[in-house]
This record gives C-alpha cells, structure tokens and sequence, in this order.
C-alpha cells in the first residue's frame, strides 16, 4: 500500500521534485500528500503549484512559539493522512509537538558523511577542511542536529580542483536518486523502520 508523505522544504527544492519525479515514475511507492514550507516565497512551492501538489506555508514568526507552529503543521498533516514527513532541506529544528507525533517516521537528507560536518553549509565545511572523501547521509531524525540514526550513507570524491559549486552538482545528482532508493526501501518495510 502506497504511503502518505509530507515533504518538508525550505528552499530551491530539487530534492522535492525528484521525490514527486520517483513517485509518479513509480520507482517510489509514495503518494507525496503535501508541501510544508516555512518559507512562502521558496522557489520549492513554485514547483509544488506547477507538479499540483498541495501545499502549506507559513511564517514562523507570525507564531508565538515552535510549538505553536508545530500544533498548526500537525492538523494539516492529518487532515492529509500524512504517515511520513521527509525532511528534504527544511532549514529547522523538528521539535517535540511534531517528533512525540511521528516518532521513528521523521526522516531527513543531508550532505556530508555524518557525523562529520552537521548543521549548514555541510559542502563548505567539508571543503575548508580539506577532506578527500564526501557525500549523503539518509537518517531518521530526533531532537538533535543531524544526530539521529544513520539509515544510509553513499560516498563522493572530492576531486583536487574541486570548487563548492561542482561538489554541490554532485552532491545533488547522488541525493535524486538515492534518496528515493533508500526511502523505498524503508516503506517496502513500514514496521521495521519505526525506531523505538
Ligand atoms: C540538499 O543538499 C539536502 O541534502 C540538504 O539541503 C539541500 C536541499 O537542496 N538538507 P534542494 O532544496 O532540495 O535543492
């Protein structure tokens, strides 16, 4: 059975599209339910209008608090049947409203080799530091930055005339299509992947 996700994005949203690309290809067996972004001029709910999939924006700061918004999120996630929420640049810390709510179905994509180099700018980081060997982690989320269980992980060179701007072209190219795979994988197994 098809499983209901929410994808939440603050920003350009490839990922957004290459996840609703998956599921109408069927290489995802998802239905991607709604667009949750907390930024309402992101170019990612252009896609959303022009892919016709729902969405709800808001302005964190017309809320007194996260829990606030968090509580607002939820309804709409339930008014959806949203079974999963698919973290795919949503620039925020989840906090205990949404995590207590859908604990062990929070998912979210970033792009380094956790642990190394959480929070922004993760291809920056990994440059300045010089290392040889990047790439995506796929991990269930909890209350910390990038902290939770690793689900997977794919590895990218850093090449020696590397700039940010090609290892960030790789780095997505990697995401599009690995993010689908892994999340496949995890709802081809819906019970097992339910962290405890
Ligand atoms: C991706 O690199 C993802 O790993 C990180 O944020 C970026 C979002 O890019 N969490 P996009 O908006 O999907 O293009």
């Amino acid at each position: 059975m098809t499983t209901r996700i929410a994808i939440f994005a603050s920003g350009s949203g490839s990922n957004f599209q290459a996840l609703v690309d998956a599921c109408r290809n069927e290489l995802l067996d998802a239905t991607p339910a709604l667009l949750v972004c907390d930024k309402p001029g992101a170019f990612v709910v252009e896609r959303a209008t022009s892919l016709d999939i729902p969405y709800f924006t808001f302005a964190p700061k017309s809320y007194s608090s996260k829990q606030e918004f968090e509580k607002h999120i939820l309804s709409e996630l339930k008014s959806y049947e949203v079974e999963f929420i698919i973290l795919a640049g949503y620039m925020r810390l989840i906090g205990p409203t949404l995590l207590d709510a859908y604990k062990g179905r929070i998912v979210n994509i970033h792009p380094s080799l956790l642990p190394a180099f959480p929070g922004l700018d993760a291809v920056g980081q990994a440059l300045s530091y010089g290392v040889k060997l990047t790439g995506v982690t796929i991990h269930f989320v909890d209350e910390g930055m990038d902290t939770g269980p690793i689900i997977a992980q794919e590895a990218i060179t850093v090449d020696p005339d590397e700039t940010k701007e090609s290892l960030e072209k790789k780095i997505h190219k990697t995401e599009h299509t690995f993010y689908p795979k892994t999340l496949q994988q995890i709802f081809a197994n819906k019970g097992e992947a339910v962290i405890k």
